[in-house]
């Protein structure tokens, strides 16, 4: 399976999926643009690859979220597809976890990509995908993880409500459930301490698996 030619908007491409997502879609022959949060990262990541156009952006920014899939249209020539793994946890006792940290939640794992769809949707042609993380988390939530599960899942409900309507339109909605992975991200958590979770999956497998041809399936299909 390859993408020749395929023009994909990579939105958290300094992430650790989005990284590895990518360079396995570079690897397949597409034409990407990145968007993330940090300048440096972003310019180091697109030179890595050849010299990849990238712009920044940030979560709390919704109008400059779906922004993103216009400038892309614009910068590759068009706009096939759009990846989107945008996200941060927070943990802890629903009790412990504050309200500014339920906002941060819900603007960056839920908000965010939604904007960035939303903004994606006109721009996208028949036969165009947006492959969006959420996780497993949706549907195995751990104790302690309940304001972050809950943004997740209504990024679920979002995508499955909204994807019926795109399908219409030709346009597929993927939603990617991976497990956890060893990229660092519980680490990186606004608030509390991640619940005992056990080994992650191989990155490289799960995004392949998750979201990378997920991807190319869809645009072939
Ligand atoms: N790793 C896992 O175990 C796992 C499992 C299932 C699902 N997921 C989901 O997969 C997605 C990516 O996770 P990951 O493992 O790649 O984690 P990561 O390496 O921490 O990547 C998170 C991405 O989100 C960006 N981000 C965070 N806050 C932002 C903000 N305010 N504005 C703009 N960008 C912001 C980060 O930008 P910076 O680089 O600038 O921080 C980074 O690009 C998340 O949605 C996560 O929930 C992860």
């Amino acid at each position: 399976m390859n993408a020749v030619e395929k023009k994909v908007l990579l939105v958290g491409a300094t992430g650790g999926i989005g990284g590895i997502a990518t360079r396995q879609l570079a690897g397949h022959g597409a034409a990407t643009a990145l968007a993330g949060r940090d300048p440096e990262r972003l310019r180091a990541r697109g030179a890595s690859l050849g010299g990849l156009p990238w712009r920044t952006f940030d979560a709390y920014d919704l109008d400059g979220c779906a922004r993103l899939a216009p400038w892309a249209g614009e910068v590759l020539g068009g706009l096939d597809a759009v990846v989107v793994a945008v996200g941060v946890a927070a943990f802890g006792a629903a009790a412990d976890v504050s309200d500014a940290s339920a906002e941060h939640l819900f603007t960056v794992n839920a908000l965010c990509p939604m904007a960035v769809v939303r903004g994606a949707l006109p721009v996208l042609p028949r036969g165009g995908v947006a492959v969006v993380v959420t996780g497993e988390i949706v549907d195995r939530p751990p104790l302690g993880t309940a304001d972050y599960a809950a943004a997740k899942a209504a990024l679920a409900m979002w995508l499955r409500v909204t994807g019926r309507g795109a399908r219409r339109d030709g346009i597929t909605l993927v939603d990617a459930r991976p497990p956890h992975l060893d990229t660092g991200f519980a680490s990186r958590a606004v608030a509390g301490s991640p619940p005992a979770l056990g080994p992650g999956a191989d990155p490289e497998e799960a995004v392949r698996h998750h979201v990378v041809l997920p991807l190319l399936k869809a645009l072939e299909s």
